[in-house]
């Protein structure tokens, strides 16, 4: 088993860089060339910001030797993500110092808001800096540079959803997309760096993310993704910011959506399409979204469930609004109520004041849920979040040795659950070719589990009965039937 792979999250390592690629437009006269780091949410906005630009006239390159704007859309969450956007920097300039003299460099996304002008103005690296709430000034700010200027927005809103723009797609397999139904996070977990970089919660409005997911489903798609940092937290009132929904008249109360509604609606509205949702926070998971998924067919049995901690001490020194206990009861209810869902989760290790007795209750926990999949990282301290206020006192060696121990015992709990598949049959959704093998399909059962099998007449889209034959700790291997 791969271990970088299980430690850095973050979607699908593959797609950590990709450039976003559109088809040729024959009327474009400028090219733009959007690489994304970080989280599915940047993927998503991506394809919001291709989309502005497609309608300014810009068209994709894969060559970024002939690109006329190259944008960076950039993760904060741990300060490796940031090096490497650091070292993409360095290159673009190297480029356009020796290649390409006239290519505009710009920064999107969250490191574009926590450093803003620092990267005009000390460190001269970029043209453009624009934060995550800001997209709609992009040919405002791209006309500033043409005319001379450096130009930097990064104010975040507490309306902007981007409900009305419909991302472009054309850089995903056909198959698979994400819907953001949320945007930002007021959940102030002491680590994170979120909340400063995307603002305040606000959520979409449902018709806007049902009409989306409508014409996902004429365009071919099989499934999308429902994407949020905190998606329990959906709660529309006909707009604006969670935090003000108290002011709301009585009425837009009365007919407010939550998600489990919203999950509901979309069910229903697409019976064809799978739908998966993320990100989860056990704080404010509900039993009635349990209930919605237990409902309908088309919801995917698969929930990710992000603990941090087993730990009650370290958890609530992270401000995360749940303890062991009542964990331990959200993941009982599940197992009750959902006969057979899987669980994943995140998980950090070495926070402020960790002890050696708060490590063993992780391990203990992770024992009991017996999690599908994992993602772990060693705790990282982000500047100006309320964990910088306390002391980073566990050494890199512990935290490394620990990291270790929790990813051993992920990965055995994951072959176990792999195992216990064999000799099944799971309904496959095959989102394109084995990265391994041309003869080969790979997709994904409800669970969320890989499943490699034999081409055949099959082909991306399809949903296929798979027998399950063998299996790796992170693939399971089968035949159609
Ligand atoms: N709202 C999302 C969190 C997004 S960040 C959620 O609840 O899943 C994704 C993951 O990165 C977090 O769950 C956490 O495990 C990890 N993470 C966030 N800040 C971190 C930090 N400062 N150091 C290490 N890992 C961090
Ligand atoms: Fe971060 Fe906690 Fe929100 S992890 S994104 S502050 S739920």
């Amino acid at each position: 088993m791969n271990l970088e792979k299980l430690i850095e999250k973050d979607i699908d390592e593959s797609k950590q860089g990709q450039s976003l690629q559109l088809k040729e437009n024959p009327h474009s006269t400028r090219k733009m060339y959007i690489e994304s780091y970080g989280c599915q949410m940047n993927f998503s906005d991506s394809e919001i910001v291709a989309s502005i630009l497609t309608k300014e006239g810009f068209s994709t390159t894969k060559n970024i030797n002939e690109a006329d704007l190259v944008f960076v859309n950039t993760c904060s969450i741990r300060k490796k993500a940031e090096q490497t956007v650091r070292k993409r920097l360095e290159f673009y300039n190297a480029i356009k110092r020796d290649e390409n003299p006239g290519m505009i460099v710009g920064v999107l996304g969250c490191m574009a808001e926590r450093l803003k002008e620092k990267f005009l103005e000390e460190e001269q690296l970029v043209d453009l800096v624009i934060g995550p709430d800001a997209y709609r000034d992009l040919p405002n700010l791209i006309r500033e540079v043409d005319d001379g200027r450096k130009a930097v927005n990064v104010i975040l809103s507490k309306e902007e959803t981007y409900a009305d723009i419909s991302p472009v797609r054309l850089g995903g397999n056909g198959v698979t997309a994400f819907v953001s139904i949320t945007r930002g996070c007021d959940n102030m977990c002491t680590f994170c760096v979120v909340p400063f970089t995307r603002g305040r919660e606000r959520s979409r409005d449902p018709e806007s993310i049902i009409n989306e997911c409508i014409k996902l489903v004429q365009d071919g798609y099989k499934e999308v993704t429902l994407l949020g940092q905190n998606v329990d937290s959906y709660l529309w009132y006909g707009g604006g910011a969670k935090k003000d929904f108290n002011k709301a008249t009585e009425q837009a109360q009365k007919k407010s959506v939550n998600f489990s509604d919203l999950l509901d609606k979309v069910a229903r509205a697409c019976p064809e399409l799978r739908i998966r949702f993320s990100t989860s926070n056990p704080q404010d998971m509900t039993l009635e979204v349990i209930k919605t998924m237990g409902k309908h067919e088309n919801i995917c049995k698969s929930i990710h469930l992000p603990v941090q901690s087993g730990s009650s001490k370290v958890l609530k020194a992270m401000n995360r609004g749940y303890d062991r206990e009542k964990y331990i009861t959200l993941i009982d209810n599940i197992k009750n109520m959902l006969a057979d869902c899987s669980l994943s989760m995140d998980m950090i290790t070495g926070f402020c004041g960790e002890t050696e007795e708060d490590h063993k209750e992780t391990l203990s926990l992770m024992d009991y849920v017996k999690y599908e999949f994992g993602y772990m990282f060693k705790y990282s301290e982000r500047p100006n979040t309320p964990a910088a206020r306390l002391e980073d006192d566990i050494p890199e060696k512990t935290k490394q040795r620990r990291l270790s121990e929790i990813i051993e015992k992920q990965r055995s709990h994951a072959l176990q659950h792999m195992q216990e598949k064999i000799g099944k049959t799971f309904e496959v959704l095959v989102e394109g070719t084995s990265k391994k093998s041309e003869d080969k399909l790979y997709g994904r059962t409800t669970h969320n589990s890989a499943v490699v099998f034999d081409k055949k007449h099959y082909k991306s889209g399809d949903f296929v009965m798979v027998y399950i034959e063998d299996c790796t700790s992170a693939t399971l291997k089968g035949k159609a039937i």
